[in-house]
């Protein structure tokens, strides 16, 4: 398992987002988070799709795009038009989950589920058959800068566990929220496989370092786990 790093760019500069692109490009990022807010499912608001398009046009990156929204079952096609790789869509929000997913894959985007810090891993199950990728949040969504959250590790296990018991070894757990250097290995650890990390990769002048430590931390995590179990 290759760790996948991927900068997000709610910590970016507004005001050079396509420089902040770039250099997550050129530092060696695996794929490029997106968080787009609508202020009602989240009390927030970031940016909508002509981001998503300006990433498209700027990047060879995929483009893994956040939406948390009550309704983002009215916005996939938009969102998925402007050139989103993958869709991800809360199992919290106020749509047919299922359904969803379905058009997301027929709009030619990858979709994903995302679950809240403290939803079981449980909601995931009925809609594993549809989806390759699942974002287990590690915060509560809304706001970069928080605080790790480790309620959900034993969910990143049981989601590992319940995904390899369906047939589907190479499922994706992506994490997201307070992702570091202090954070990472435990998240590995229990059968994450993907990393945003917004404030943590954005905040350093070498972000080429930061996501080679990350590398290396999330890869020794798994190691030493694999050794404790033979
Ligand atoms: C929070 C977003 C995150 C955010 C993470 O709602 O989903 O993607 O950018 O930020 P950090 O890494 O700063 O916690
Ligand atoms: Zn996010």
């Amino acid at each position: 398992m290759k760790p996948v790093i991927l900068p997000s760019l709610l910590a970016a500069d507004p005001g050079h987002l396509a420089d902040a692109i770039r250099r997550a490009e050129d530092s060696g990022a695996d794929k490029l988070h997106l968080d787009m807010m609508d202020g009602a499912f989240v009390p927030n608001l970031s940016y909508g799709p002509a981001i998503v398009e300006l990433a498209r046009k700027t990047t060879r990156l995929p483009l893994s795009v956040h939406l948390m929204f009550v309704r983002p079952d009215r916005y996939a096609k938009r969102f998925a038009e402007a050139g989103a790789t993958t869709l991800q869509i809360h199992v919290e929000s106020s749509c047919e989950v299922g359904a969803t997913l379905e058009a997301i894959r027929r709009f030619g985007a990858e979709p994903a589920l995302v679950l809240n810090p403290l939803t079981p891993h449980t909601a995931a199950l009925p809609y594993l058959h549809l989806v390759d990728e699942c974002l287990q949040m590690t915060v509560f969504p809304g706001y970069g800068g928080q605080k790790f959250m480790p309620e959900p590790l034993p969910e990143i296990r049981a989601l590992r566990r319940a995904a390899a018991a369906a047939g589907k070894p190479d499922f994706a757990i992506m994490v997201d929220g307070g992702i570091d250097r202090a954070t990472i290995a435990a998240c590995a650890e229990a059968g994450a496989d993907q990393f945003v990390a917004g404030t943590a990769l954005y905040s350093k002048s070498d972000m080429a370092a930061e996501i080679r430590l990350f590398r290396q931390l999330a890869s020794d995590a798994v190691r030493a786990s694999s050794h404790a179990l033979s």
